[in-house]
């Protein structure tokens, strides 16, 4: 819609995970490069994790569409599968008969692996939403990954998944399959300065000569809304140029962002902190009075049941003695 206002022949800003819009930062180019090298080396399992919508598709994306003509690949984008429906997929993608069942599926894949290894041919599974997986999955896997000759592993698996998949494996019953990770990368939000640049790249590829559409104030407003994030910066970025043509504004500002953040119920990163600490002050407070408390009631009980002890030593003479003395001192008038 405002593509023909700001000099645009793409949408700059799609959600899809488009890798002609890839922009490298450092821990997409660092995770770019692991997969890539893994995939050479045939190094086995590779596993890249990141927060939701920091751009684990969208690098999966870019090395497939660099993937050499003799890299037998298969993704599976969405694995929550059974067994058979696993197999069932991978005897598809691989080209492998019909898969109809786990033993004919393996005597199948092991044929065209040593097939494959004979003519120094890659294979590479691939499946993301790895956090997704079923335990029985994540065993299977494990299993494939055994396929090697004494020099290499038959098949190369890459896992990508969200940071909740990593907290899977460090269960002791994935041990095994841990063990087998020889690449691991996590995908961190972009920084500050990425951010800027992230924009600037994205616009360039959609077609714009002037790659200063957003000013320096509302590129930094943009990485406090959308912590760095790609798929948010995406959202606000999108917005906010749509907003921009409504009010034929040519250069973006930072109001224009803060309205749209607004509107998107994003939060500025630098208030939420602010927040948290008052949050984690308040509850360090709350717990501390808590204890307090605590303390002071197991105190008064110890000394009462000292108290108790005490009385019930003394002989029968010196009990009354102490209860009428008591008595005395509490009710006599003065
Ligand atoms: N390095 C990048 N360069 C360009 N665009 C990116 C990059 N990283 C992410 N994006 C964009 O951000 C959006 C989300 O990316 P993507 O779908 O790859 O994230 P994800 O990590 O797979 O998210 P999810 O956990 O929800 O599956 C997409 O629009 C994608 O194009
Ligand atoms: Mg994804």
């Amino acid at each position: 819609m405002y593509q023909k206002f700001y000099n645009l022949n793409a949408e700059p800003f799609s959600l899809s995970p488009d890798p002609d819009f890839l922009y490298l930062s450092e821990v997409h180019r660092e995770g770019l490069a692991h997969l890539q090298f893994g995939l050479i080396q045939k190094k086995g399992f590779i596993v890249i994790t990141g927060e939701v919508g920091t751009g684990k598709t969208t690098l999966i994306n870019a090395l497939l569409s660099e993937i050499p003509q003799d890299v037998k690949t298969v993704f599976i984008s969405n694995p929550k599968l059974n067994r058979d429906e696993f197999f069932y997929l991978l005897s598809r993608g691989f080209k492998i008969g019909n898969g109809d069942n786990k033993a004919k599926f393996l005597i199948n894949f092991t044929e065209y692996l040593e097939k494959a290894d004979q003519k120094g041919e890659n294979v590479v599974l691939i499946i993301d939403e790895a956090h997704c997986l079923p335990e029985e999955l994540l065993e299977e896997i494990r299993l494939l990954s055994n396929l090697e000759t004494p020099h290499s592993k038959l098949v190369n698996i890459i896992l990508a998944g969200q940071p909740e998949f990593e907290k899977i494996l460090d269960h002791p019953r994935f041990r095994a399959l841990k063990q087998r990770i020889t690449l691991r990368h996590r995908l961190d939000p972009l920084d500050r300065e990425e951010t800027g640049n992230y924009v600037k790249v994205r616009l360039s590829r959609a077609g714009a000569k002037d790659t200063g559409i957003f000013s320096q104030k509302a590129l930094d407003a943009i990485y406090r809304y959308s912590g760095g994030i790609p798929r948010v910066i995406n959202l606000l970025a999108d917005h906010s140029m749509l907003t921009g043509f409504i009010k034929e504004a040519r250069t973006i500002d930072d109001k224009i962002i803060k309205e749209c953040a607004s509107e998107l119920d994003l939060v500025d990163a630098s208030h939420k902190d602010k927040k948290t600490a008052a949050r984690s002050r308040e509850e360090i407070n709350r717990t501390g009075r808590q204890y307090l408390a605590k303390v002071g009631i197991l105190t008064l009980v110890f000394i009462a049941i000292l108290i108790i002890f005490w009385f019930f030593g003394l002989s029968a003479d010196e009990r009354q003695g102490l209860i009428s003395t008591l008595t005395n001192m509490l009710f006599s008038e003065k």
